[in-house]
């Protein structure tokens, strides 16, 4: 089948087009549309046949009942049953617009379009290209999200035309969604009326009109081994092709635990990808990183997660690790969602950093204007999975001054510097319970804990890597000593990383 691709500007819309995409929907055929949601894949809500056609071409199961959009209020009274009287106040206050209802049927709907359920799902959407073409469909349009059945739902044409080009008759192109996702299914035939799937409808603002609203306790945890009371929730719908892992958290530690796992996948071999926001973006340095929008509108992140999504799957990304938003506002329905396509894996942040033993690494030299500084260069060049304060410091600096020459012309020989730096007495304040100090020498390491009695982890640098004894210093001796110094301190911070890797790795 051949489908016809056509743009719509929704702010004039070509009349002889919705005329056409009506004509098809009145046949029988199937048009996918622009909701202010996500597209829609519409067909005649009340032709049994049609239904049939929507689900082949998602490859949805058909007990998977479809929602009616309908585009005037009197519309509702010829497909409900025993419509309660609050739904009035709600249509007011939020049709055309983000929210669905659910009520018993009436005989005109056909159980195709219901899944076999006795009730219906009707929406009556805000977008202008949706309210014109249910007009010129004859009032009834069903319309699942326009994807393939298990992938995320499309906020573009484009993603429509991914997922069912060659399958539908048509597509409308009306350009980017506002929402982004799905709307809030309210089931009216409860008391009191309770949410089946959040959505841009907040529960905040559904109680403002009606008091009290229950939620379904499915939505947010599995732990609840219950069946979600609308059938299409229990699926493993929205799902990316990589496995998605949610870390939550406070986000400075989430950044921290993600750029972990990230740099461990990746040494492993494996693609990544990661969710982040405009916020903590600049923060992550491997993997494929994606600003999702930004924390101070969670708007943002809803509009942009199913297209980041669907660019992972494209990119072929293995892992994805996505930050953790908050549940409150449109962050509950994408909190949903994000859990969903995670298939509700999530991991705490603070149990992968939280065990760092040590998050600070301090090299002490006697007068830090050589060894020290090399070995701070040196380790903070290093691949390491955790994230570490690094720092040199003396034992002996009277007043700081620049690095040794012939040590900085060695690490200039190395396309480094260390022209920059100004050298740094040893204080008390430098060690923290989680600092490890590594000594040159082994006097020093004794120098160390006299001292700072509080010190917990104090070692030489070639004995904590078990690899010798000393670094000796290089002092007053030709530059080829200074040479040898560079080689050594880089063999043993090299085996430094390695070991301290290995630990975090164990967690
Ligand atoms: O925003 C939206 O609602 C979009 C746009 C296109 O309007 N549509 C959409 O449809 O998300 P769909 O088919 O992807 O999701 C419909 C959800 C499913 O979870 C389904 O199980 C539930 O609505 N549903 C439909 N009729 C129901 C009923 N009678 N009882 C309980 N749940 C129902
Ligand atoms: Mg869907």
């Amino acid at each position: 089948m051949e489908t016809i691709i056509k743009k719509v500007d929704p702010n004039a819309i070509n009349e002889e087009t919705i005329w056409q995409a009506g004509e098809i929907l009145k046949q029988g055929g199937l048009v996918a549309f622009p909701t202010e949601t996500v597209y829609g894949l519409g067909a005649n809500a009340l032709d049994e046949e049609a239904a049939k056609k929507t689900y082949e071409a998602k490859g949805r199961p058909s007990d998977n009942p479809l929602i009616v959009h309908i585009a005037q209020l009197q519309a509702l009274n010829e497909i409900a049953n025993g419509i309660p009287v609050e739904t009035m106040r709600l249509a007011h206050r939020f049709w055309p617009g983000p929210l669905t209802m659910i009520f018993k049927k009436k005989e005109k709907v056909p159980y195709g379009t219901t899944g076999g359920l006795d009730t219906v799902a009707v929406r009556m959407p805000s977008h202008k290209i949706a309210l014109a073409l249910i007009e010129a469909a004859g009032g009834y349009v069903s319309a699942p999200s326009a994807n393939t059945s298990g992938r995320p739902s499309p906020t573009e044409a484009s993603h429509v035309a991914q997922d069912l080009n060659g399958k539908i008759d048509m597509i409308l192109d009306g350009g980017n969604v506002e929402i982004g996702v799905e709307s809030t299914i309210l089931d009216m035939t409860v008391t009191p009326p309770m949410i089946l799937r959040p959505g841009a409808v907040t529960r905040e603002m559904l109680e403002d009109v009606l008091g009290e609203v229950a939620v379904d306790k499915t939505l947010l945890s599995d732990t609840d081994r219950q069946a979600p009371k609308a059938p299409g929730m229990k699926y493993r719908h929205y799902a990316p092709k990589a496995q998605l892992m949610i870390v939550e958290g406070e986000v400075a530690e989430a950044v921290k635990a993600i750029k972990q796992i990230a740099y461990e996948q990746t040494r492993l071999g494996y693609s990544v990808g990661i969710i982040a926001t405009s916020e903590t973006m600049k923060q992550y340095t491997v993997g494929s990183i994606k600003s999702i929008g930004t924390r101070e509108n969670e708007a943002s992140v809803a509009r942009n997660l199913y297209r980041i999504l669907r660019e992972f799957d494209e990119e072929e990304v293995q892992y994805i690790y996505s930050e953790a938003f908050a549940v409150e506002g449109i962050g509950t329905a994408v909190m949903n969602r994000l859990m969903k396509a995670a298939g509700h894996h999530t991991l705490q942040a603070d149990s992968i950093t939280r065990l760092q033993k040590y998050r600070r690494v301090v090299f002490v030299s006697e007068s830090d204007n050589c060894r020290g500084p090399m070995a701070a260069l040196l380790f903070r060049k290093q691949p390491l999975l955790q994230e570490y304060v690094v720092m040199s410091r003396g034992l002996v600096v009277l007043f700081p001054e620049p690095v040794n020459q012939k040590a900085e012309a060695i690490v200039k020989s190395k396309q480094l510097t260390m022209a920059a730096y100004q050298t740094t007495g040893l204080a008390a304040e430098d060690i923290t319970d989680d600092t490890l100090v590594l000594t040159m020498e082994e006097r020093q390491k004794q120098k160390v804990r006299e001292a700072f009695p509080q010190a917990e982890h104090v070692f030489t640098l070639p004995e904590f890597v078990e690899d010798g004894e000393e670094v000796p210093s290089p002092y007053g001796e030709p530059l080829v000593r200074y040479g040898e110094t560079y080689e050594l301190l880089e063999k043993l911070v090299k085996k430094l990383a390695e070991k301290l890797n290995e630990e975090a790795r164990k967690l």
